[in-house]
Formats: structure tokens, C-alpha cells, sequence
């Protein structure tokens, strides 16, 4: 099997239970929504472009919208390679108003929409661990970037991926073939943790985080790098509210790395 065919496959598994997970909900409210309202502070355009790429069930990009339309954006669009993603972020009805959500590879839906070097602000959030070419990815992705234009990629913390590994909560898979020697260490199925049962895996490409500013350099000039971790008050209030995935639960395999190390790394890179 190839490494493209896996990575749909397990989505296409998994699908159902990625549209109802709800720690990861909790996860983004809590941890990666301050980080990335805190990375758009400076940002402000008129009649701005954004672009969410890989967008999975739309529930990040209307986060994103409703943060932007204050900074001058006024057109929005979420893609996705999944057409059941899509659908379920397309069914969202009239929260959806203004946003234009739709399924194909990046490089054919950015003629469809006429979006070369038209965005202001590109999103990639947890996409690039998911893709066995992440070379290419990117490639897609910087076309949609205007000069000067910003990309914020957002992915596991490879730091954090490999102590999940190490404690086996990671599931390597070496059966699938290595497309790219260069472009992956090794794939695995990552857990994503729900509070009362077992975690339930996603498709993951582990790489080295250099890998990845390698990869983004040849595009972008890097402005920041940043890994994200709960601050004390945060796992107090988690520990106190059983707020998953942030304190002791039997079937959080996360626990305590989240705590102690960063879980989710953003980096800011400028269109050249
Ligand atoms: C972990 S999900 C994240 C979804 C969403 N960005 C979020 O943060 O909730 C990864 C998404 O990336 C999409 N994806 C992976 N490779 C892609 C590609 N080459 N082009 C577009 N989407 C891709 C998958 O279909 C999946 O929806």
C-alpha cells in the first residue's frame, strides 16, 4: 500500500469519530485558539483573502473567520482533500454564512477559485504531519500566499510524538512503504485521546521539526517558532473542571507529557 492510499484510508475510517471527538475540542479552545488569536494580533488588511488548507469539518475555520472579519478579511475559503469533511462543514448551514468550503487537491482548486498568490493569510492546521509529501503540501500551499503574505502551520509537536512512541501509545505502522526517504521519518497512527475510553488513531508522518523549517524556508522566511504547553493556571482549572485532555485520566495517553513539554508547535512564516 502506498502512503498516500494509507492516510486516506485511516481518514476515511475514521472520519465519524474525528466530527464527534470532543477533547480535542477542549484541546483547541483551551491552547491552540490563544496561541494563533495571539499570532494575528499584528495582522490587519482590507477586504483581506484567507485561506484555510486542509480544513477538515470547517470547525477551525469558522474560529478563524470570526477572528478575522475584525482585522479586514471579508473573503473565506476551506479546503479539504476529504469529501466527507467537506459535507459535514458544508451541512453546518447558517453558521457556514461566507465561507466557501470545498473538496479536491490543493493545486486544482486553487484555479477553480483563482486564488494564486491572492491570500493574505494561510492556514495549515495539523495537516502537514498527515501528508506523506509534505514537500509537495507545501509547494500547494505557498502558490495560494501573496508576497509578503503570512502562513501559519500549525502541527504535532514531533517532540511530544516521539515520547508517545516511546511508551508505545503511538502505533507505528512499518508496513506502509516510505514514498520519500527524505520526507518521513516513520508512519504511525497517532491517538487522539477521549475522556472515558480508548483513544481512537489518525493517519501521522513523523519528521524532525528542522525537516519541516527546512522545508518551509525554501518558501517563506521563518518569523516565529512556537511550542505550545499548558501553563499552571490551565491545569489547575483542567484538574479542578475534568477539562480532557489536560489532567490524570485512565485512557489519557498524553498524560503527563502534556503537562511537561509542548504538544503542538506553530510556526510563522512571510511569503518571500
Ligand atoms: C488532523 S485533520 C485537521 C483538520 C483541521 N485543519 C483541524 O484543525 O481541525 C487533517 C486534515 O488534513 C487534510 N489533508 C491531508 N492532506 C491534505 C492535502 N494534501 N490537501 C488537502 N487536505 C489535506 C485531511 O483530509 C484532514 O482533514
Amino acid at each position: 500500500m502506498k502512503a498516500k492510499d494509507w492516510a486516506i484510508n485511516i481518514w476515511k475510517r475514521e472520519e465519524k469519530n474525528w466530527v464527534n471527538r470532543q477533547q480535542d475540542l477542549n484541546y483547541r479552545e483551551c491552547l491552540v485558539h490563544p496561541a494563533l488569536e495571539k499570532q494575528l494580533r499584528g495582522i490587519r488588511t482590507n477586504n483581506g483573502v484567507f485561506v484555510d488548507l486542509g480544513c477538515g469539518d470547517g470547525t477551525e475555520t469558522r474560529f478563524l473567520k470570526r477572528v478575522l472579519e475584525k482585522k479586514g478579511f471579508n473573503q473565506f475559503y476551506g479546503f479539504d482533500i476529504n469529501n466527507g469533511f467537506i459535507k459535514k462543514a458544508q451541512d453546518s448551514g447558517k453558521i457556514n454564512k461566507g465561507i466557501v468550503f470545498d473538496c479536491g487537491e490543493l493545486s486544482d482548486l486553487i484555479k477553480k477559485y483563482e486564488l494564486y498568490e491572492r491570500a493574505d493569510l494561510a492556514t495549515s492546521l495539523f495537516v502537514m504531519q498527515d501528508e506523506p509529501n509534505c514537500k509537495g503540501l507545501i509547494a500547494a500551499m505557498q502558490n495560494y500566499i501573496k508576497r509578503k503574505g503570512v502562513l501559519l502551520a500549525v502541527t504535532v509537536h514531533p517532540q511530544f510524538a516521539e515520547q508517545l512512541a516511546r511508551k508505545d501509545a503511538l502505533k507505528i505502522d512499518n508496513e506502509v512503504e516510505k514514498s520519500k526517504k527524505d520526507d518521513y521519518l516513520y508512519a504511525a497512527k497517532y491517538p487522539i485521546t477521549e475522556a472515558g475510553r480508548s483513544p481512537f488513531y489518525v493517519t501521522y508522518f513523523q519528521r524532525a521539526l528542522s525537516d519541516y523549517v527546512r522545508m518551509l524556508e525554501k518558501h517563506f522566511h521563518i518569523e516565529e517558532i512556537k511550542g505550545l504547553k499548558p501553563s499552571k493556571q490551565l491545569l489547575a482549572i483542567a484538574e479542578k473542571g475534568k477539562i480532557a485532555p489536560f489532567f490524570e485520566e485512565k485512557h489519557n495517553v498524553y498524560w503527563p507529557k502534556i503537562a511537561e513539554i509542548s504538544s503542538t508547535v506553530i510556526i510563522k512564516g512571510v511569503k518571500k
